[in-house]
């Protein structure tokens, strides 16, 4: 998706604005720099006010920007993007059935690797197991990111295990939040699920030709809105920072996409070792007592580790080790 010029001018005077904040830009100013007169950079200001940007307007001096709203319009998100790919290819919808679909259906027409799809709500958000993803409008964070790995088709779930050490990083990173991994697809914070990923691959018997890493984050969610039914019990970011601190979904996304392009890049280079030793550090299931509904029948037993694929190991009471690629953890108890 392409920006239009409109939007690539507004991105170029949200930066002027951003990178001065407390500096007032006159009109002239603005005119001289982009080339058009001060009728048409007022133009510029009101479109940005209607995206809910607030200036103050001093007769005779200029402009000052005094707030950026809550948003995941393009405008926003290329003026503070860091990445070099992820992300530079954004989609945003205000409404979508879900972000997965819509990456899945540009991946099929040859969008490039770290294009990403975002949607301020979805009507059909999916989870795993054919479950829905609740994806309440301006509530949470739902965003899907396209990847072109030369991997084998079967280290694919890997990439959801990167993308929830990328999350974990970037609760810590802006909010000190202690974020743990719950194998083989959560983040949990306290015991509670604050965000959910859904990787879809499609592939080639030796090849995988593209893999979708959808996440969904509970963002500003109160204890009312997670109405009906959650296997596990949900939180949010607000939640967790007791309503107590600003947040914008902005930030999370844009912090998220630079630590996961980090992370990528590492895995892509370096492999996938490192990271099963951090599986080990930063899980919540490690040394737990668990039941794992495997797809053909359910293992109960101590979690006491992970393979080098990712899979959960879990050593039942009469001592046998299980290998779990892909499963479903059902129950964890503490004490082992
Ligand atoms: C789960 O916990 O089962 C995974 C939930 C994944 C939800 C996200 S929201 C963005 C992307 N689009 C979808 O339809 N699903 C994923």
């Amino acid at each position: 998706m392409a920006i239009s010029h409109k939007e690539k001018i507004l991105i170029e005077i949200l930066n002027l604005f951003k990178t001065s904040p407390d500096k007032c830009i006159s009109g002239t100013e603005l005119s001289n720099r982009f080339g058009v007169s001060r009728t048409v950079i007022s133009r510029y200001i009101k479109s940005l006010e209607e995206l809910g940007y607030k200036f103050e307007k001093r007769t005779a001096v200029g402009y000052r920007l005094i707030y950026i709203p809550d948003t995941l319009h393009p405008v926003e998100i290329l003026s503070m993007l860091e990445t070099r790919y992820m992300g530079r290819n954004y989609f945003y919808c205000e409404e979508l059935e879900s972000t997965n679909d819509k990456a899945i259906s540009l991946a099929l027409q040859g969008a490039p690797e770290g294009s990403c799809v975002v949607a301020n709500a979805q009507t059909q958000g999916r989870g795993r197991l054919n479950r829905s993803w609740l994806s309440i409008p301006g509530k949470g964070l739902y965003i899907s990111i396209l990847l072109r790995p030369s991997i084998e088709p079967k280290k694919a779930p890997q990439l959801t295990i990167i993308s929830a050490f990328a999350l974990i990083d970037t609760l810590k990173q802006l909010y000190n939040m202690e974020a743990k991994l719950k194998w083989p697809n959560d983040v949990v914070v306290k015991g509670k699920k604050l965000a959910g990923i859904l990787s879809e691959s499609h592939v080639e018997p030796q090849k995988t030709r593209f893999v979708v890493i959808g996440t969904g984050i509970n963002v500003f969610h109160r204890k009312e809105d997670f109405t009906g039914h959650f296997r596990y019990s949900p939180t949010s970011v607000a939640i967790e920072l007791s309503f107590s601190r600003p947040i914008k979904r902005q930030d999370i996304l844009c912090e998220f996409l630079l630590t996961f392009e980090n992370h990528y890049e590492d895995y892509i280079r370096n492999g996938w070792s490192n990271w099963v030793d951090r599986m080990h550090r930063d899980s919540v299931l490690s040394g737990k007592k668990v039941d794992v509904d495997t797809g053909s029948g359910k293992i109960s037993g101590r979690a006491i580790g992970f393979s080098e694929e990712g899979g959960l190991i879990v050593e039942t009471p009469e001592g046998k080790k299980h290998t779990i690629l892909i499963g479903d953890v059902l129950r964890v108890t503490p004490e082992g």
